[in-house]
């Protein structure tokens, strides 16, 4: 009854809005509000494929088809028709979710694998100017956008720049020999490259970072883009899916390319349009590792979060840790990544076995759905996780959906905390601070400003009598958000924070939350965290005040394009390149927090190869760059680009490494050598010196100078 009203009032209030944004604002029209800031969403993962078929007609035929889904492997009529259908009989909406992270949208290679696999997940790409035709044309891909805008969903496309499809370098004849099309002209194939856009260096063992770059993944054919040809075609492809009026981009495989061409494809992307745009490294379980914090803080995209949908899945799911480990990620993660918020959070995905095994797992999903909800970054569901949909691994975690039930617990609980993710600014924009914790009761709360939501979890089967909980809520009753769909309860808390005893019973999950606007500027969200001047960023929060005020960028004062009490949009100056922190001032002169390690870039982006011959080293040594532009760190050894590459495309005693750079630019630089324990050997002579291309890639070539 309860979740009905819920549903109505949401319903009655997206019409009221979508009502005055399309009445008064002078906005593009089908434009969702801000593309930058995804730390209030949540997003719904979609197999295009195994969706919803909302259009029989454009159905493979032959041997790549399976009309009755029964071999997975094989095409099964999900399209975006399907998508549509879906938003527009209120199953998407009423599930709450406000974007779609669907697969790649570009034609696709038709030829049935060797193995029997087809191309139906969308990493297989034959010309990213076209559409799959499976999916739909770009007729049917406007419809989706619009439909998906009106309902305020943004859609995000995922891409994979770092490779075509399978490809045998002996055989033309393995699937479509990777060969790759710009809008209907072949660029090249595997077997015959002579533009040399692909790598012909084998199949990665992923023994190092390295290797994994610049080897193929599997039978995949690797780009090579570290050439003029690719690395354009690219960038123009993903601005024509921009032109398309996308609003978020999931890029594939991001560990298996040079971080320096992703850096200089970010840069692009952000001066083109900015979107949210976050990358996929995989991370096993427990697996931490530094490059992948790196790319996260440096890349200027952010990452699928593997260390919390592990750790989540470990606690939940197999149950080979508990709250403490969980808690210990969120406080090192917190560190780890520079902007935590942005981070993509989820429980499972399509490489990876569901959440659910068996009916009896459901509520291990409902439970992990709760915190996922919750937590710090942004939440993604699985397409049929509100449904338990169950499946080992590829491709039985990808199988169609069949039911489109609205009452269960797992779509209500969604539907519960997307609704309060939108209207209390903690969960989006909170640091997380850990209230009570055993190994089975896991409390913490988010905090924005004023307001505040506290989570319970009790992942045991007996029920704990929770004493000494202290949280931030203001004295009061508060009701259990989930309206008891996971047994919780309402707690009082007395005016200095504490709260009564309670008892948090078996497999519980309780929310109790605190909404109040602060009344002085405080910052909850800045992006894209990178741009070069004349680019735009956006600043989301509360208590900006309604008048204009200033923004500064370290100590320079930014013009402001819009301004309103919780969003102001900057225009990025001509200053210092750098890192600079950003600061709010309303109009009567209140200053916000800073928000820091914003990195305003030299100029516009090129991805320049750096080669040093015959640097000598020891074991434990290794050799870095570093030069008078910010971006190879401005003559400071601590910011130095490296540890440089030896093995793959140049062998020891040569180093390379491909690095974004500004464009057009007369640049100096040395090379260093860094032991184990950080010493540092410059090279001795005169700075070497380039000048970059205006556009495309550049490599230059020097000797160590002993
Ligand atoms: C990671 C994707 O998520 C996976 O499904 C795909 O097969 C590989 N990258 C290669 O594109
Ligand atoms: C950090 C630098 O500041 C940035 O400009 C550079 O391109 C990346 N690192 C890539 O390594
Ligand atoms: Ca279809």
């Amino acid at each position: 009854m309860v979740n009905k009203r819920r549903l109505l009032m949401k319903s009655i209030a997206l019409s009221l809005f979508l009502f005055f944004t399309f009445s008064f604002s002078t906005a593009a029209q089908s434009d969702v509000s801000n593309k930058v800031d995804y730390s209030r969403d949540v997003i719904y993962q979609i197999v295009t494929d195994r969706f919803y078929d909302g259009d029989s007609t454009n159905n493979p035929s032959g041997n790549i088809y399976s009309s009755d889904c029964s071999n997975l492997h094989k095409y099964c009529g999900g399209d975006w028709q399907g998508i549509i259908d879906k938003i527009d009989d209120g199953y998407l909406t009423g599930l709450g979710i406000t974007a779609l992270w669907i697969s790649q949208p570009v034609e696709n290679v038709y030829a049935l694998h060797p193995s029997g696999y087809t191309s139906y997940h969308g990493y297989w790409a034959r010309d990213y100017k076209k559409t799959n035709p499976y999916y739909g044309d770009f007729n049917d891909f406007d419809r989706l956008i619009e439909t998906a805008h009106a309902n305020n969903i943004k859609v995000i496309v995922d891409f994979t720049p770092n490779h075509s499809s399978p490809a045998l370098e002996t055989d033309p004849s393995y699937a479509e020999n990777g060969a790759i099309y710009d809008n209907g002209t072949l660029l090249g194939s595997y077997s015959n490259d002579p533009l040399n856009i692909f790598h012909h260096n084998g199949g990665t063992d992923f023994s190092s970072y390295e290797d994994s770059i610049y080897r193929n993944l599997y039978d995949l054919a690797d780009y090579n883009l570290h050439n003029d040809t690719m690395d354009q075609y690219l960038k123009d492809s993903i601005k024509l899916w921009l032109d398309k009026g996308i609003d978020g981009i999931r890029v594939d495989a991001v560990k298996h390319m040079p971080e320096g061409w992703q850096t200089s494809l970010m840069s692009e992307i952000y001066a083109y349009e900015p979107v949210f745009t976050f990358g996929e490294w995989f991370l096993g379980s427990g697996e931490i590792d530094p490059q992948n914090h790196h790319f996260a803080n440096e890349s200027g995209m952010s990452l699928l979060d593997f260390q919390f949908g592990q750790s989540i899945r470990d606690v939940l799911k197999d149950g080979s840790s508990d709250w403490y480990d969980f808690h210990e990620m969120i406080d090192s993660s917190a560190v780890d990544y520079n902007e935590v918020i942005d981070q993509v959070t989820f429980i499972d995905n399509h490489d990876m076995s569901r959440f659910s095994e068996e009916a009896s797992s459901n509520r291990h999903t409902d439970i992990a759905l709760a915190v996922l909800l919750t937590s710090r970054g942004v939440p993604t569901i699985y397409y049929g996780t509100e449904q338990y949909l169950t499946g080992d691994s590829d491709p039985d975690n990808r199988k169609p959906l069949t039911n489109f039930d609205t009452s269960t617990n797992a779509y209500q609980i969604t539907s519960q905390l997307t609704s309060l993710r939108q209207s209390n600014p903690a969960l989006g924009y909170g640091d997380t601070n850990e209230r009570w914790i055993n190994s089975d009761v896991y409390i913490y709360e988010r905090k924005f400003g004023n307001n505040v939501v506290v989570t319970a979890v009790n992942r045991g089967h007996e029920s704990y009598n929770i004493t000494n909980l202290n949280t931030s809520l203001p004295e009061g009753g508060y009701n259990d958000e989930l309206n008891t769909l996971l047994d919780g309860n309402n707690i009082t808390v007395s005016s200095n924070g504490s709260v009564d005893s309670f008892n948090l019973s078996p497999r519980a999950v309780s929310v109790w939350q605190y909404t109040e606007s602060s009344t002085t500027p405080l910052i909850g969200h800045v992006g894209p965290m990178v741009g070069k001047a004349g680019n735009t960023v956006m600043i989301n929060g509360e208590g900006f005040g309604a008048e204009e005020g200033t923004v500064q960028l370290g100590s320079s004062t930014v013009e402001i394009q819009s301004w309103s009490n919780t969003e102001i949009e900057i225009l990025l100056p001509n200053i210092n390149p750098g890192k600079h922190d950003i600061t709010v001032y309303t109009a009567n002169n209140n200053s916000s927090n800073s928000y820091n390690n914003f990195e305003l870039l030299t100029g516009k982006q090129i991805t320049m190869r750096f080669v040093v011959n015959n640097a000598f080293t020891t074991l434990g040594s290794n050799v870095y760059i570093v030069g008078n532009v910010s971006e190879l760190g401005n003559w400071n050894p601590d910011e130095a680009i490296g540890p440089m590459f030896n093995q793959v495309i140049y062998e020891y005693p040569s180093w390379y490494y491909d690095i974004s750079v500004p464009a057009n630019e007369s640049i100096e630089f040395k090379f260093i050598k860094k032991d184990a324990v950080g010493n540092v050997e410059w090279e001795s002579g005169i700075n070497h010196s380039v000048t970059t291309p205006q556009d495309g890639t550049d490599t230059v070539i020097v000797d160590w100078q002993q």
